[in-house]
C-alpha cells in the first residue's frame, strides 16, 4: 500500500501507478526466486518489504559471486603489462556462449566542463596501445572527445563476475584506417552509417526509412562501392590505466590496479610492483 502511495506521490494517476505496482511485484518477486541462493531467499521476507521500495527491490538481486578459492590475485596474472591480460579475460568472455557481446563497453565522456555522460559502443578492434571503436564525427561522444579528449571504458562480463575499467585518452584514427573498416562492413550497416547523422534531431523514423531506401537502390548494383562520409570514423583509446575487477561472494572482491607511475613517482615495494613496459601494478581494497 506504502509503495502504492509513493507511486502516486510520484504524480501517477492511480491506474498507472497500479500497473507500476503490479510491474515493481513482479521485479522483485523475479529477483527473489531463483535457484539455489540462500543470499537472496533471505533478504525476502514478504511483501511488507516492498513498500520500502527500490531499495528493498535491489537487495532482493543480491547474487553470489566467485567462492574464496576463486580469487584473482597478483599471482594469477598472465602477464606484468595489462594489455595480455585484458586479452586473456576477454578471450575467455567470448569463448562464453551466454555472452553475446563481449566486446561490447561503456564509453564516458566530458564536456570541457566537466560534464559526463556515458553510452555503450563495440571494442571493434585492440593492438598493443589501444583500443578502438567507431562511431559518428558528429555526435555527442564525438563532440565532447573533440573538447576533452580523456575518457574511460567499461566492459562488464556478469557471467564471469568480472569487469575491466580503462581510462585513456582518445584520438582519431587515420582516414585510411576508418574507410577501410567501414567497407569491411556489411553493405547494410555501410548504409545505415551514411543515413544517419547521429545524435541530431530527427522529425520521424520515416524520414530514415526513405533515406534508408533511397540509398540501398543507389548501391543496390554488387560492384558498387559507397563512399565513406566524412563524418564517421574511428577512435582509439590510449589507456594509462586498466583495473581489473572481479566480484567474491563475501564481497571481498579483488581489484588489481596497472597504472603508468606519475613522473618522478617513488615506488613502495611492499604495495606495489613493477611491471612491464613501464606499467606498474597493485592491489586496491573493494
Ligand atoms: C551494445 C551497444 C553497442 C553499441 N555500439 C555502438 C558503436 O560501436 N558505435 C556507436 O556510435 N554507437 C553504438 N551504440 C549506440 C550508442 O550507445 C549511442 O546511442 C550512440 O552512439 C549515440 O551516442 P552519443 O549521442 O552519446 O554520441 C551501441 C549501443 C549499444 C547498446
Amino acid at each position: 500500500m506504502a509503495a502504492l502511495q509513493s507511486f502516486l506521490k510520484l504524480g501517477l494517476n492511480k491506474s498507472r501507478a497500479y500497473k507500476q505496482l503490479h510491474q515493481h511485484l513482479r521485479h522483485f518477486c523475479f529477483a527473489a526466486s531463483g535457484t539455489g541462493n540462500g543470499d537472496r531467499s533471505q533478504t525476502f521476507q514478504g511483501s511488507s518489504q516492498i513498500s520500502h521500495g527500490h531499495k528493498e527491490i535491489a537487495a532482493g538481486m543480491r547474487k553470489p559471486y566467485k567462492d574464496n578459492n576463486e580469487v584473482f590475485d597478483i599471482g594469477d596474472l598472465v602477464s606484468k603489462e595489462p594489455f595480455k591480460q585484458f586479452l586473456s579475460w576477454f578471450d575467455q568472455a567470448r569463448k562464453t556462449d551466454d555472452i553475446k557481446e563481449a566486446n561490447a563497453m561503456a564509453l564516458a565522456t566530458a564536456t570541457k566542463d566537466g560534464i559526463p555522460s556515458v553510452r555503450m559502443v563495440l571494442m571493434k578492434g585492440i593492438d598493443d596501445s589501444a583500443i578502438y571503436f567507431y562511431t559518428n564525427y558528429l555526435s555527442q561522444k564525438a563532440k565532447e572527445l573533440d573538447e576533452n579528449p580523456h575518457c574511460s571504458l567499461m566492459f562488464y562480463w556478469e557471467l564471469l563476475n568480472k569487469s575491466v575499467r580503462i581510462s585513456g585518452v582518445a584520438q582519431r584514427v587515420s582516414k585510411e584506417e576508418s574507410t577501410d573498416y567501414f567497407h569491411s562492413r556489411p553493405k547494410a550497416s555501410q548504409i545505415g552509417a551514411c543515413v544517419s547523422l547521429q545524435s541530431s534531431v530527427v522529425k520521424d523514423r520515416k524520414v530514415l526509412d526513405e533515406r534508408n531506401q533511397e540509398l540501398t537502390e543507389k548501391y543496390s548494383d554488387s560492384t558498387s562501392i559507397i563512399p565513406k562520409p566524412d563524418f564517421w570514423g574511428g577512435y582509439k583509446v590510449i589507456p594509462t590505466r586498466f583495473e581489473f575487477w572481479q566480484g567474491q561472494t563475501n564481497r571481498l572482491h579483488d581489484r588489481i590496479v596497472f597504472r603508468k607511475p606519475l613522473s618522478g613517482e617513488t615506488i613502495n615495494p611492499e604495495t606495489t610492483h613493477r611491471g612491464s613496459d613501464g606499467w606498474v601494478f597493485e592491489r586496491l581494497m573493494p
